[in-house]
């Protein structure tokens, strides 16, 4: 990255990180803390205000349950605060990270709006799925067959009882996956970083409706 963008970058980060009063800025590496595995994916977070353009306040009521599906240091968790969520909820693999999201839960200098916050320390292939979530949010958390196999439970979950619920889903990486399924409809799509060096759909984020079953 160009030094001049890479400065700028990480001063806005420590400007928001002090408003905020949290700490979830530094990238982890899963074999730093002996969590590697096949389709994990490493601890970045996501842009601030990131999730305020990829889901406006107003669409959202106090009926709605959020997830983050590998909420890393809780930077979504700390933005979905700010929101009138009934509950917002993170799974993550590591207990360290988790520590850290709950430390930063305390601290946060956020209008919360929210209700309940609860921060769940445990591989997704070992969380059930709770049938009141209506916006699931991904910020490129996994891949290959833990990702098909959270979606899968996902769309059960929306069967057994059916509900509106919308994806929001940051360097959407698996979206052919998603698509393949039948059940998502693409709503938008925002640009997070231009140029990003990976290529589209990296640097962007991606919203969908979740479909009825057919039939149902
Ligand atoms: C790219 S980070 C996203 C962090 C956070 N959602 C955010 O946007 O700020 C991906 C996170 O997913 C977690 N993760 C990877 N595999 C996981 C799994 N099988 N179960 C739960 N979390 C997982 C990683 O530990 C990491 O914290």
């Amino acid at each position: 990255m160009n030094p001049y963008k890479w400065l700028r970058r990480n001063a806005a980060n420590l400007l928001y990180e002090r408003r905020y009063g949290v700490r979830t800025a530094e990238r982890v590496d899963l074999e730093d803390i002996g969590l590697a595995g096949e389709d994990r994916v490493y601890y970045a977070a996501l842009n601030w205000r990131a999730l305020r353009r990829a889901l406006p306040v107003r669409e959202v009521t106090s009926q709605d349950v959020f997830i983050d599906f590998g909420s890393g240091m809780g930077r979504a968790i700390v933005q979905a605060a700010s929101y009138p969520f009934r509950r917002v909820i993170g799974v993550e693999l590591s207990e360290q990270l988790t520590e850290i999201a709950r430390q930063n839960v305390v601290a946060m200098r956020v209008r919360r709006r929210c209700g309940e916050i609860e921060l769940v320390a445990s591989d997704v292939l070992e969380y059930d799925i709770p049938d009141d979530v209506t916006v699931a949010f991904f910020n490129n958390p996994f891949r290959g067959q833990i990702f098909s196999n959270v979606i899968d439970r996902l769309l059960v979950s929306v069967d057994r009882n059916p509900r509106r619920v919308r994806m929001v889903y940051g360097n959407p990486a698996e979206e052919e996956y998603l698509l393949s399924t039948g059940r998502f409809e693409h709503t938008g799509t925002i640009v997070t970083r231009r140029n990003d060096p990976l290529g589209p759909p990296f640097g962007t984020i991606r919203t969908y409706e979740v479909l009825p079953k057919p039939g149902a």
